[in-house]
């Protein structure tokens, strides 16, 4: 049995957040979304039988993952899924779970893709986070991570005429406000190698994120110049969004018949059951709410 850690980071919170509605429906983000959506095309088009959309949010991507006979959708915040749940409905093809992504409910190996966009950047501990990912993957599954790079052109500029105190080049991550991590895109490579994935490709994106660009160009034209741009290796690390694919390498262990969740505070497995269940293993009791599975240890009310 797997055990996972007793000590994580603190966690971004979501709750009651109007992100959704706020970053993307209210503001001028048509061009960023469609630039994801391009990379998703290029990168993600495996489909298969289970996949985990980590920090899913509001379901903004979710049906851009074609293929796919179900898809979990996990994140830490109730209410977010609760906006994901009214999107997408309920069905056997989608599951909602809210837990910690530090401490992923689920037996080992069990997921054959997973994805996680605009995550990574409010995670403090990279490693940690992307060993989680790794352990409840199968092996030679994929795993689509996107990450906001800090080797960008804006904050390369920047630096260079002293606006900027930190240095875009250096191997360390960056909290521009707290909880908010930008990387360099090396560490990441070699914190995914060490994790257990092969990195198979990367690609660079969102090249004309300025309102500039976007009030002056029209919305198919830079889109168009965006996706020519994503995989021209002399610029993509330097972009503030990177997509990367990777390959889960090396033994995983295989989840035994009919186990699915695994107990966030001892790591008993538990079935897959509509309903509130009481773990064997330490007596917590993890409920199933108005279709969302609660695996916080301490959720916010
Ligand atoms: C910027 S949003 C991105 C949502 C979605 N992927 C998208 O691109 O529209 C980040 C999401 O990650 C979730 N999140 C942050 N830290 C988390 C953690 N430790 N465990 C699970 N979810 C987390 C937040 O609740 C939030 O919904």
């Amino acid at each position: 049995m797997t055990t996972k850690p007793d000590t994580t980071p603190p966690v971004c919170s979501y709750e009651g957040s109007d992100y959704q509605s706020r970053f993307w429906d209210g503001a001028n983000r048509r061009y960023e979304d469609a630039v994801e959506t391009v990379a998703i095309d290029r990168l993600f088009t495996q489909g298969g039988h289970l996949m985990l959309e980590l920090g899913a949010g509001a379901g903004r991507l979710t049906q851009r993952y074609k293929g796919w006979e179900r898809i979990v959708l996990l994140d830490y915040s109730r209410t977010q899924l609760q906006q994901a749940r009214e999107r997408l409905g309920d069905s056997d093809n989608y599951l909602y779970v809210a837990a910690d992504i530090y401490k992923l409910p689920f037996v080992s190996g069990l997921f054959d893709g997973a994805t996680m966009i605009r995550t990574l950047h409010h995670m403090a501990d990279a490693s940690q986070t992307l060993q989680s990912v790794r352990r409840v993957m199968t092996e030679d599954s994929l795993f689509l991570l996107e990450f906001a790079n800090k080797r960008n052109l804006k904050s390369i500029f920047r630096w260079l005429i002293r606006r900027q105190a930190w240095n875009p080049f250096s191997p360390e991550q960056v909290e521009f406000v707290q909880l908010n991590y930008n990387f360099h895109p090396k560490t990441i490579l070699e914190t995914l190698r060490q994790s257990g994935f092969e990195n198979e490709r990367s690609l660079g994106l969102s090249f004309f994120r300025s309102d500039w660009f976007k009030n002056h160009i029209a919305h198919e034209r830079l889109v168009k110049w965006d996706a020519r741009l994503q995989d021209q290796k002399l610029v993509n690390g330097y972009t503030p969004s990177m997509f990367t694919l990777n390959r889960a390498v090396g033994a995983t262990e295989k989840p035994v018949d009919g186990s699915f969740f695994s107990c966030p505070i001892c790591s008993h497995a538990l079935p897959e059951l509509k309903m509130t269940q009481i773990c064997p293993g330490c007596g917590h009791e993890w409920q199933y709410d108005q279709g969302i599975y609660e695996f916080r240890i301490n959720p916010e009310k």
